[in-house]
């Protein structure tokens, strides 16, 4: 026995608004068609937040789900990690209204905002914090209300995107579950995709609301082209990084963005990779920093990931931003 802490996930949960809302249903909205949006995506149909429905209601929801595979209670957790970019205000913090939602008396709770690649953010932090010995038990939330900074008159983007959450609980651990993790960014690229109107640069005026600025604006062939490059590095190192190769790895789960940019990406990671893709953007779209942890639970859910199995998670989002990860589900 080494002594060393490790972290492990020890359990998962994941929640989707009851609203379903297909892609005849958008192209009453805009000029779209079932045949473009999932031919270019993959995407069928996503979920949408009833009207009352918040981002901390979505996230408490999966959180719950967790709680109850992990076997804790709120008095267990000694930390609550909630990445998202559409949280209920800029503060408090959306992870103050989980922690008095679920009773988590002695946990600190802030939110991480990175996009898509803010779960694996959320992961980070919560292993160097638990493998330090600082906590024991960190509740790790993925969520997003789209739908609510989406532009409905913009059909290049409003047809990707859907609301959804995804939660774990991590422990300290005798045996390593969290077997490598890698994070990026590249400031360089902010431009491409962004929620302009989001903080003080531009404070809700007249000309915000006109030129739809608290609204994702995305220039998606720029960022296709990147997200591949990218993806596929970050696969690459977190794989290495835990001393594996690809043909050790059991399930992949990808940021869920994009059929054509995961497909690229595992044609490039290797020969029979897509086999091992845990995919569910057809039913979902691309919920953000919910789109890997709620893929994750529900695979887990269904049997598709089994005790043993090292799962590598990748991930691409706006900052730019990226992130890897392979864990061992215990
Ligand atoms: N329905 C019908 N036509 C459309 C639609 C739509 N929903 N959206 C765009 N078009 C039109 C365009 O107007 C354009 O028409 P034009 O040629 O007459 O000007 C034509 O379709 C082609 O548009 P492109 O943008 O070039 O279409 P493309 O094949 O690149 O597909 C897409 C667009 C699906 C957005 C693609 O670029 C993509 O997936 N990019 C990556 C986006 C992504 O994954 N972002 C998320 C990653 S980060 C994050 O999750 C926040």
């Amino acid at each position: 026995m080494s002594g060393r802490i490790y972290a492990a996930i020890t359990g998962m949960g994941h929640y989707t608004p009851a609203r379903v809302m297909t892609n005849e249903d958008m192209a009453q909205l805009v000029d779209t068609s079932d045949e473009w949006i999932s031919s270019r995506t993959g995407i069928r149909q996503r979920r949408i937040a009833a009207p009352g429905e918040k981002t901390s209601d979505m996230g408490i929801a999966a959180a719950r789900m967790a709680m109850a595979n992990a076997g804790v209670t709120g008095e267990d957790i000694d930390a609550i990690y909630f990445a998202t970019c559409s949280g209920d205000m800029l503060f408090p913090a959306t992870a103050c209204f989980v922690q008095q939602a679920i009773g988590a008396r002695r946990a600190y709770g802030f939110d991480l905002s990175s996009a898509c690649a803010g779960f694996l953010m959320a992961l980070e932090v919560a292993t160097g914090a638990i493998e330090s010995g600082r906590i024991r038990t960190a509740l790790v939330i993925g969520a997003e209300k789209l739908s609510a900074i989406t532009d409905w008159t913009d059909r290049s983007t409003c047809v990707l995107f859907g609301d959804g959450a995804g939660a774990a609980i991590l422990r300290a651990s005798d045996r390593p579950g969290v077997l490598s993790t890698l994070l990026g960014v590249d400031g360089s690229h902010a431009d491409i995709l962004s929620l302009p109107a989001s903080g003080t640069l531009h404070p809700a005026s007249e000309r915000t609301l006109r030129e739809h600025l608290q609204y994702v604006h995305m220039s998606g062939g720029e960022t296709f082209k990147i997200a591949v490059n990218t993806m596929v590095n970050a696969a690459r190192e977190a794989v290495a990084r835990a001393g594996l190769t690809f043909d050790d790895i059991q399930c992949m789960i990808p940021h869920q963005a994009n059929m054509r940019i995961v497909e690229a990406v595992a044609k490039r990671l290797g020969p029979g990779l897509m086999e091992r893709v845990y995919l569910n953007l057809d039913r979902y779209g691309n919920t953000s920093a919910a789109s890997i942890p709620l893929a994750f639970s529900e695979a887990v859910s269904l049997g598709k990931v089994k005790s043993g199995d090292k799962v590598l998670m990748v991930a691409f989002g706006g900052g730019l931003s990226w992130g890897g990860a392979v864990v061992e589900w215990l």
